[in-house]
């Protein structure tokens, strides 16, 4: 035990009416991650000896969330009495009946929070020696937050929730961030008197400070740095406004590691991606999920990859990518579309107009233009002529081919799967591969070509091919 304990009440039982969607408000994606998962990374860094996540709206999903980010979570299900009061109520019944620490309550929809403000929040709680601190605001447009309503004198008297307050109460510009620290014993003492009587009909949380002004005790209010740092997301503009605010901090941070973003307004990188010094990104790229760019790649205009592992000096332009990995000396695009399971080994190309899937192409192999390569193994040095299909799929099941190093294929194939082409073999243009191809052999299979001769002047007489064909004097 520290000298003092602190618990972390982090409140997700939520509806989240006003994003208007089935997916429950907490789980949409923000930089890569769901909204409360944020949150859930915050809590973890500060070390506290009690975390407890309070659930009741979509409570399994949430659970899983919580579950995969922070396993040490208390869980605690919210019953049918609604508000953050009662929220807090029931997580501080679950802890042990002698915690007399801190305790820090955080909305789940407060996502920009970090663990370096609340450090300081928490440090001047401590200092102060108020029985509650509140973190407050001054954001451009306080619609929707609990207002700071201060006596006479400036002191912290109560909060005030947007559909509880008088028309001079709106007026107010300091707001309720939504995270407070509060002594265990006294906020045990209040919350038994929280009662619904409101406009929403909840046990407000917020309630607990006129409480504990009523009995004596002092509260105090910390404003924020900066208002973004608390910006709540309750519908999707306030998301939206909250992914720009994070994409601009994260494309910042990677700007000062040594990445080059020509253009940092359509450049969108998630929170766990990782970029190496020397990496350039150019103007419309996103960088999704946990895609890993090593040194000196450049990737861009116009792509996106989710979960790809790019290596090395690769290029990759207008590029569609996901769970692909392409090593070193590698380019890709423009207009390409990896899909998962793609390998593109050193050295190696997929050029324009090339979709792949479950498919290795060795190291200096190429797919150059037109092509479609799915569940399919390539050796090194090939070269896969343009406009060339791999049919691996016979209308129930998906085949799998193996081409080997060296071999040259024809423009306009078709390799019906399952099928093996040997090292060094070549096919002829417009062959349909249907039966494997032994090493060094030539593949052909198409008709031989007859000519008609004087078939478009007696066909098409008087067109322009026919007056053409017979002014050419052939
Ligand atoms: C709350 C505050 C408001 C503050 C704002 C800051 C109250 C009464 N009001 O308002 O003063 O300015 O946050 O963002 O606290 N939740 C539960 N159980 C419930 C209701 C909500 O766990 O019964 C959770 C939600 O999932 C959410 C958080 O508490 O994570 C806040 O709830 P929300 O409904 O968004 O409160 P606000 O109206 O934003
Ligand atoms: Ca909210």
């Amino acid at each position: 035990m520290t000298e003092h304990p602190l618990a972390i009440i982090v409140l997700a039982a939520g509806q989240g009416t006003r994003m208007k969607s089935s997916l429950p408000k907490l789980l949409h994606p923000l930089a890569g991650m769901p909204v409360v998962s944020h949150v859930l990374a915050t809590a973890r860094e500060l070390g506290a000896e009690h975390i407890v996540t309070v659930v009741r709206h979509e409570r399994d999903r949430l659970v899983a969330v919580v579950e995969a980010e922070l396993p040490e979570s208390i869980i605690v299900d919210q019953d049918e009495i609604p508000g953050t009061g009662r929220a807090v109520e029931q997580a501080v019944a679950a802890l042990p009946a002698d915690f007399t620490g801190d305790v820090l309550v955080i909305n789940g929809d407060v996502p920009l929070l970090d663990a370096a403000t609340l450090a300081s929040f928490i440090a001047a709680h401590r200092a102060d020696g108020a029985a509650a601190t509140v973190l407050s605001a001054m954001p451009e447009d306080p619609t929707g937050y609990g207002r700071i309503i201060r006596s006479a004198n400036g002191e912290f008297d109560r909060i005030v929730e947007q559909k509880d307050a008088t028309p001079d109460e709106l007026a107010v510009g300091e707001v309720n961030a939504g995270v407070y620290l509060f002594g265990a014993s006294a906020l045990r003492d209040q919350l038994a008197n929280l009662t619904t009587d409101n406009a929403q009909g909840e046990k407000y949380l917020t309630d607990v400070i006129q409480l504990l002004r009523a009995a004596g005790s002092e509260v105090s209010a910390v404003p924020v740095s900066e208002p973004w740092i608390v910006a709540g997301i309750n519908d999707r503009a306030q998301l939206s406004e909250a992914a720009l605010k994070l994409n601009a901090l994260i494309v910042r941070g990677w700007q000062l590691a040594g990445v080059t973003v020509q253009d940092p307004a359509t450049t969108w990188i998630d929170l766990k991606a990782k970029l190496a010094a020397d990496v350039t990104l150019l103007p419309g790229t996103q960088i999704l999920g946990s895609t890993v760019v090593a040194t000196g790649s450049t990737i861009g205009p116009d792509t996106t990859l989710l979960d790809c592992e790019i290596g090395e000096n690769v290029t990759v332009r207008r590029t569609d990518g996901t769970l692909a990995v392409v090593d070193a000396g590698a380019t890709v695009g423009p207009f390409s579309f990896l899909r998962p399971g793609t390998h593109l080994c050193a050295d190696g190309k997929i050029g324009a107009f090339v979709e792949t899937k479950n498919a290795t192409i060795g190291e200096g192999s190429k797919v150059p233009h037109l092509s479609y390569v799915g569940d399919a193994v390539i050796g090194v040095h090939s070269n896969i002529g343009a406009g060339t299909i791999f049919a691996n799929y016979d209308g129930v099941n998906k085949h799998h081919s193996v081409v080997g190093s060296y071999v040259r294929t024809g423009s306009h194939n078709v390799f019906v799967a399952p099928i093996t082409i040997g090292d060094g073999a070549y096919s002829g243009a417009g062959t349909v591969v249907r039966k494997s191809v032994p090493a060094g052999a030539l593949a052909i299979n198409v008709a031989p070509q007859r000519n008609m001769d004087g078939w478009v002047e007696a066909n098409r007489p008087g067109t322009d091919a026919a007056n053409a064909a017979s002014e050419s004097g052939d």
